[in-house]
């Protein structure tokens, strides 16, 4: 059952791979998001937790005390087997750019010696800091590295994360096609059912 008023949230993220997909998913919805302000304007949230759970939240805390208003924040990342679950937590830290990332990544799987399992996971995790409490959801997606990257899609390591029950890599993808797979969509959509926004 659809709620009478309409939700109205701010999206607590400056990455607009992000925004596509998640206005993308909850489009439809009764739901209305509100963007962050100009970069300058407030203070960067420290993120700090060693979970994908623990940022989410620290980020939502942090914008919903600023502005008052209900705040909707992600955090998400990669987890490689072989390289014991690096990036993780660390994923937009592992090298100053999408491509020095993408190239790190790959040379650390080449050095490793014999044949090597390239299976890996998206883990988005959401929390919806809101005056009458909070909602916490997780979602991933399984895939593989692939050898190079594929597509013009997506951002991030999409274009080396192999999706096999669709033989593309997330890049290939577009946002419509991700979002009927992702880690992120995945949530998303637990969030909605919690919302009771569900269709
Ligand atoms: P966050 O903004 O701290 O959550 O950092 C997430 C980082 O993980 C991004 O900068 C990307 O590098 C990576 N990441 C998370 N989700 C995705 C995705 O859907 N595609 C590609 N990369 C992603």
């Amino acid at each position: 059952m659809r709620p009478l008023q309409r939700l109205h949230f701010l999206l607590a993220t400056k990455n607009r791979g992000k925004v596509r997909e998640i206005r993308s998913a909850l489009s439809g919805f009764n739901i209305e998001f509100e963007s962050l302000p100009r970069p300058d304007d407030l203070p960067q949230p420290r993120e700090e937790g060693s979970t994908f759970a623990e940022n989410a939240r620290l980020k939502a805390k942090h914008y919903y005390r600023l502005t008052g208003i209900a705040t909707l924040a992600e955090d998400s990342g990669l987890l490689v087997d072989a390289l014991g679950g690096e990036p993780g937590v660390r994923s937009a830290r592992f090298a100053p750019t999408d491509k020095e990332r993408i190239e790190k990544l790959l040379k650390m799987l080449d050095s490793i010696p014999g044949e090597v399992q390239r299976s890996a996971r998206f883990v988005s995790a959401l929390c919806l800091f809101q005056p009458d409490g909070v909602i916490e959801v997780s979602a991933e997606v399984h895939g593989q590295i692939a050898r190079k990257p594929r597509g013009g899609h997506g951002f991030g390591y999409d274009p080396v994360f192999y999706y096999p029950p669709r033989r593309k890599t997330f890049a290939e993808m577009s946002t419509r096609e991700k979002n009927q797979v992702s880690h992120r969509a995945r949530a998303l959509k637990k969030l909605r059912r919690c919302l009771k926004v569900e269709s």
